[in-house]
């Protein structure tokens, strides 16, 4: 398998393996953002974005060319989170007791100024999942804790169904490691949505700084809001439910 970093000329073909392959995400299938090979504005224009940090990286066969799987790697700064939570809205409640598992580059004022640009933003779905993370990250806080202004963050794995289980993921893991330490990241962070990510990032050495359970969010009239991302993580095998079920590295 060949890796290398994700060229502008292979954005769009990135993005349309994301849209076959990532729905899979528990956390997606849970809420229901994106379907299956359906075009998902909102998350795409945020992967695209990603993307463009330059810091992305895909698996490639090396007999077909064909995309293996991708890590969509980013920066986070220091701020953004608080502003994209503002900008959504969400202040208060279920949000507010949430913990995360992470993994990617942040930069100081990023998170800030996501939170802000979701002020429009009307998507519940969306809202049920971005919503989760930022504020998983901003409990984190690790700007503050570690004085740093930005953050290598490994925001997605995916790896075609055909080529899983073969450590296609544990690769692109390591090599999105070397990447950061070349461009003189101090710190990785990976929220791991899957109990898949969350053995990758446990067995390259990452620590959990964060972490939620499912379980705990529930709406008015005392619904699971992310029961069905529960029933997939234990399908995946996460039974003991000890660990979070989104797990902040
Ligand atoms: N049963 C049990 N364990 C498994 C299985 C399985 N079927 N498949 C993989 N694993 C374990 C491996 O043993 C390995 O654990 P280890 O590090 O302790 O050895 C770990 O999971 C990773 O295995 P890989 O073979 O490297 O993973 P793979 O290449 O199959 O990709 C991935 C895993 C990316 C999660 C893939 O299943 C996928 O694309 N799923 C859909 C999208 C998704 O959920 N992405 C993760 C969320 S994004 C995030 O968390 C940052």
């Amino acid at each position: 398998m060949e890796i290398a970093v994700v060229p502008e000329s292979r954005f769009q073909e990135a993005i349309l393996f994301l849209r076959e392959n990532f729905p899979d995400e528990p956390l997606n299938q849970g809420v229901r953002l994106c379907e299956k090979n359906v075009p998902c504005e909102l998350l795409e224009s945020h992967d695209l974005h990603t993307m463009e940090d330059g810091l992305s990286l895909m698996a490639t066969d090396p007999d077909t060319g064909e995309i293996a799987g991708i890590a969509l790697n980013g920066i986070s700064r220091r701020g953004e989170v608080e502003e994209a939570l503002k900008s959504m809205g969400i202040t208060h409640c279920i949000f507010q007791i949430a913990g995360i598992a992470l993994n990617g580059i942040s930069r100081r004022g990023e998170v800030e100024e996501a939170l802000k640009s979701m002020g429009n933003v009307e998507n519940i779905q969306y809202h049920h999942i971005f919503g989760l993370l930022f504020n998983l990250n901003k409990e984190a806080d690790l700007f503050n804790k570690y004085g740093i202004d930005e953050i290598f963050e490994l925001r997605i794995l995916c790896v075609s169904p055909k080529y899983r289980g073969r450590g296609i993921a544990s690769k692109l893991f390591a090599a999105s490691e070397k990447i950061a330490v070349e461009r003189g990241f101090k710190m990785i962070k990976v929220d791991a949505t899957s109990y898949f990510t969350q053995k990758v990032c446990e067995s390259n050495g990452l620590h959990t700084v964060n972490e939620i359970n499912y379980k705990k969010f529930k709406d008015e009239h005392g619904k699971h809001i992310y029961g069905k991302c529960l029933e997939v993580n234990i399908a995946n095998g996460n039974v003991s439910l000890e660990r979070g079920d989104v797990t902040t590295f």
